[in-house]
């Protein structure tokens, strides 16, 4: 039913295509950089990847500033650091090149060069989005995964340790100014870590999807994004090398996190808790618990996921939707399978004594507060173990 006013953008400029990368220079320009800081991580930098973008920067004479120790789900240490190392260079943008954390740190680097810490204080479950003042500088993200789609996202996700839990800070002029989508610097990505980090664009576009807000052109897009992995996360997952998979995929992942500006579902909730507490990479959880969420949402998204049910090329003309609801369940666990997911969170070492922390921290996530059907601690800790159990 319309009977709200509700807000649509979707402004990132994406430069796509196999050797993007290649017009750095010209792009910075274009976005006002003349001497960036690149954010990345420690392995990223032993790569061909880190290689490839520094060569680009040295050939055109581009003077540049790195921080290379961004660690896995980002702690707000790594972002002042970062910070540190951008006012004592005198940078005048970023580049974020690398996976999710990279991105994220590099997103929120800005924020706090152009307002006061610390960064808690941005933490938009305390209002922090209200305090954040623009504008910011300027920044290109250049992804090497294809899942988290940070690169045309306006949040980051950041680790407070001191609190024990991840926190977000989003603001509308935290989106890079422009994303370079470079397939090629993905083929090197393995394919345990490309299955993960497809299924987390998967699961964006799904729970965004099924997200009770009123965002028709976001339904399209996250439909459009399921229909990307269904068709080329096998492919990229067994062929590396294969640059047309690689790039729907990183196309996917856009997709994803452009249509989560809606929000996500209990899937992602499971998943902070899951990363914060036990250290499991963010898409691997989001994969391994989507299937017990999506049998608790059946009823209530039964609609949606007979949608995701077409996506799979599953015809449902006369098939009822909580019928076409259980085919997508199956498609789903399918897609998992055969793309060599573990099958339970016990595969993955995580014990059922964890449950209880596990469940508190997910119940204080706010992803599952636009799940399709509401969840209490309880039904959390229920979640958690029917993924503990599950058989994929
Ligand atoms: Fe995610």
């Amino acid at each position: 039913m319309i009977n709200s006013v509700t807000r649509f953008s979707f402004p990132t400029t994406i430069s796509f295509g196999p050797g993007a990368i290649q017009q750095l220079p010209d792009n910075l320009c274009e976005v006002n950089i003349h001497k960036p800081l690149v954010v990345t991580d420690a392995n990223l930098k032993t790569t061909d990847v880190y290689g490839t973008a520094t060569a680009v920067l040295e050939r055109s004479a581009t003077p540049y500033a790195v921080f290379a120790d961004v660690r896995p789900n980002p702690p707000v240490e790594d972002v002042e650091r970062a910070v540190d190392a951008y006012r004592a260079n005198d940078c005048d943008g970023v580049i974020g090149l690398g996976g999710g954390s990279s991105l994220d740190a590099a997103k929120v680097v800005r924020v706090l060069v152009a307002n006061e810490g610390p960064l808690t204080r941005y933490d938009i479950q305390v209002g922090g989005n209200a305090q954040i003042q623009g504008p910011l500088p300027p920044m290109i993200a250049i992804p090497t995964t294809a899942g988290t789609g940070s690169e045309v996202g306006r949040c980051s996700v950041i680790t407070d340790p001191s609190r024990e839990k991840k926190f977000l800070v989003c603001h509308p002029t935290m989106m890079p100014s422009m994303a370079i989508l470079d397939p090629e610097l993905t083929v090197g990505l393995p394919p345990l870590l490309t299955a993960a980090t497809g299924m987390d664009a998967f699961v964006h576009c799904l729970e965004s999807l099924t997200a009770p807000i009123f965002h028709p052109m976001c339904d399209a897009i996250a439909e459009k994004g399921i229909e990307l992995v269904v068709q080329y996360l096998e492919r990229a997952v067994k062929h590396p090398g294969d640059i047309e998979a690689r790039g729907y995929m990183m196309l996917a992942a856009t997709m994803g996190a452009v249509a989560f500006q809606k929000d996500l579902g209990a899937a992602h909730s499971l998943s902070h808790a899951l990363s914060t507490v036990c250290g499991l990479q963010h898409g691997l959880a989001n994969a391994i618990c989507m299937v017990p969420v999506m049998k608790f949402n059946r009823q209530a998204a039964a609609s949606h996921y007979a949608r995701v049910a077409r996506c799979f090329g599953i015809h449902t003309c006369d098939m009822p939707d909580l019928d076409a609801a259980d085919e997508a369940i199956a498609a789903v666990a399918n897609l998992n399978r055969r793309i060599g997911i573990p099958g339970s969170l016990a595969e993955v070492g995580i014990m059922e004594e964890q449950f209880p922390e596990l469940a508190a921290k997910a119940f204080a996530d706010p992803c599952h507060q636009t799940n399709p059907r509401p969840c209490s601690k309880e039904d959390l800790l229920m979640l958690y173990r029917e993924a503990h159990k599950q058989r994929l």
